[in-house]
């Protein structure tokens, strides 16, 4: 009879020693919560609606994620936004966004005068096919295509008509509005910095025409959400070609 209790009592301390063992292994390779990161963003810029952390589509128009290049048109030539609303930002005419676009371009423009004492407007931001298309024309007037091709796309080739993309300037305009030498204005500086808290990107970067088919446009921003704006700036990757995998685009 002692046997029988003996082989238990040992069972028992064996079986108990074996899970604080099993315990003290899981503890130890549980995954340690991050060190919270400095919050160092403005109240403003917590207002920036944030897009969810999904793979959005790089095809459809609707998407802050689509990708439009010379490479790949609006799917749908007379595609018209649903939800264009006018910019409440100083402008010399009436520029409209998609509205979560048009909401970070007002935080984005409030957050830059906070933080310089400086001041920004939008020049240009949706236009529609038939815009586009007196845009285009009027660059080839005044440059001949191959020229105007480096710095405006063809009808059906602009992302500007997708609502998610501004060209801004400074207020007062600068002389380089709209030039490559806008790259070296404060306002430019500020904006390649700090445009991806608001969801921006620098679309057509300065050593990215063989990629992007544009020359540097440091003053058109794109929209793509805070998520892949931040994620691309830390992974250094600045066009959407490279972000998505996509071939080149130097031409059509
Ligand atoms: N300036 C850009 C490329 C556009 O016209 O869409
Ligand atoms: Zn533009």
């Amino acid at each position: 009879m002692l046997w029988p209790n003996r082989f238990v009592r040992t069972g028992a301390i064996a079986v108990l020693a074996t899970t604080a063992a099993v315990a003290l292994i899981v503890l130890s390779l549980a995954p340690v919560a991050p060190e919270p990161r400095p919050f160092t963003s403005s109240p403003i810029e917590r207002r920036v609606p944030v897009i969810p952390v999904v793979s959005l589509s790089i095809d459809d128009a609707a998407s802050p994620w689509v990708v439009v290049n010379k490479q790949r048109p609006l799917a749908q030539l007379d595609y018209v936004p649903a939800d264009l609303v006018r910019l409440d930002v100083p402008s010399p005419r009436q520029p409209e966004l998609r509205a979560i676009a048009a909401h970070a371009v007002s935080l984005m423009f409030a957050a830059f005068t906070a933080e310089t004492g400086l001041s920004l407007q939008a020049i240009s931001a949706y236009r529609s096919f038939e815009s586009q298309q007196s845009v285009y024309a009027g660059w080839t007037r005044s440059l001949g295509q191959s020229a105007a091709d480096l710095t405006s796309a063809r009808p059906g080739f602009s992302e500007h008509q997708t609502g998610f993309a501004v060209d801004v300037d400074a207020l007062p305009a600068t002389a380089c509005a709209l030039q490559p030498c806008w790259g070296d204005t404060p306002h430019a500086h500020w904006i390649a910095e700090n445009a991806h808290r608001f969801g921006f990107v620098v679309r057509y970067p300065a050593d990215k025409t063989p990629i992007t088919g544009y020359e540097y446009e440091p003053y058109h921003l794109r929209f793509v959400g805070v998520d892949l704006a931040t994620s691309m700036r830390e992974a250094g990757v600045t066009t959407l070609e490279e972000q998505f995998g996509l071939p080149p685009a130097p031409g059509y």
